[in-house]
């Protein structure tokens, strides 16, 4: 194992996690039944803070993998590289987690071509294995392996979605923007800015939420409340911070950029 450094994938100190539900219970059970997880929610909402904190808990190291279009197969398994000496066999992220023993958390895995997902299929079963092609060789996963994805159900084309046999490989848990109190608890947490502060925010974000599919594809995350609050926290004037964080990244179109002006106005 000489060839794996384990010690960089442990997550050494507590990430901050505000649990919402039952999901931490839910995760663990899935966990010790080596069932894999599927975590589904819109962007900025905690999916990878979850799985982060899971990780810490469980004391499993964590290797993460953003995915994207170009990925191919041997960008998770690995390849044969050309060094002086000849080739030289690389292992991929997945393949290293099944190795060590590791969480392997694939984000926004329907952004991977379809033909590229299916490699995790033989891991995801009773088999628990990993046939690396090239290599000509078995690998049988560690018994502490685990394997999370996750994706944003919101922006799919019927074109990009996760095929059924993928998808019924896992269990899932749907992920939201955590309720008005529990959401301002974490800005405040996460910036250090006053309850107060951090329940306006909250309430701006709720009124921008109310637009999704009214103009806006999305509404204000979790993760730009904190950008917001992390602004304030520094001295910035509160409308400032928002404008930056809450409503320039959002939008571009004038009105809707107005009715979220109006919006911060009403709170600060
Ligand atoms: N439940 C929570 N507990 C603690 N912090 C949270 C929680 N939810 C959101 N946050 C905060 O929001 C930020 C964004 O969350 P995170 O990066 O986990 O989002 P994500 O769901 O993975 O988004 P994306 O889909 O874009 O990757 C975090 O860095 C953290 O500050
Ligand atoms: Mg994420």
């Amino acid at each position: 194992m000489s060839e794996h450094d384990v010690e960089q994938y442990r997550i050494t100190e507590a990430p901050y996690y505000r649990s919402v539900g039952e999901e931490v219970a839910l995760y663990e059970a899935a966990y010790q039944a080596r069932m894999p997880v599927m975590l589904k929610g819109p962007t900025g909402c905690g999916k990878t803070r979850f799985v982060e904190y899971m990780a810490w808990r469980l004391e499993r190291p964590l290797i993460t993998v953003a995915c994207n279009e170009d990925m191919t197969a041997a960008d998770l398994v690995g390849r044969y590289l050309l060094d002086a000496d000849g080739t030289r066999w690389q292992d991929g992220p997945l393949t290293t987690a099944a190795r060590i023993g590791a969480i392997c958390y694939l984000d926004e895995i329907v952004e991977a071509r379809q033909d590229t997902t299916v490699v995790m299929h033989p891991l995801t079963d009773h088999r628990r294995t990993l046939p690396l092609e090239k290599k000509g060789e078995l690998v049988h996963a560690h018994p502490d392996f685990h394997l999370v994805i996750s994706y944003n159900p919101g922006y799919q084309s019927l074109m990009k979605d996760l095929k059924q046999s993928t998808k019924q490989r896992f269990g899932a848990l749907d992920f939201e923007y955590p309720e008005a109190a529990a959401e301002a608890e974490i800005v405040a947490h996460e910036t250090g800015v006053d309850t107060e502060t951090a329940d306006k925010l909250v309430q701006v974000a709720h009124r921008a939420r109310n637009l999704k599919g009214h103009g806006l594809d999305e509404g204000i995350s979790t993760r730009l409340l904190v950008y917001a609050g992390s602004l304030i926290a520094k001295g910035i004037a509160p409308r400032a911070a928002c404008t930056m964080t809450l409503i320039r990244p959002l939008t571009d179109d004038p009105d809707m950029r107005e009715t979220l002006d109006q919006a911060v106005e009403t709170y600060f």
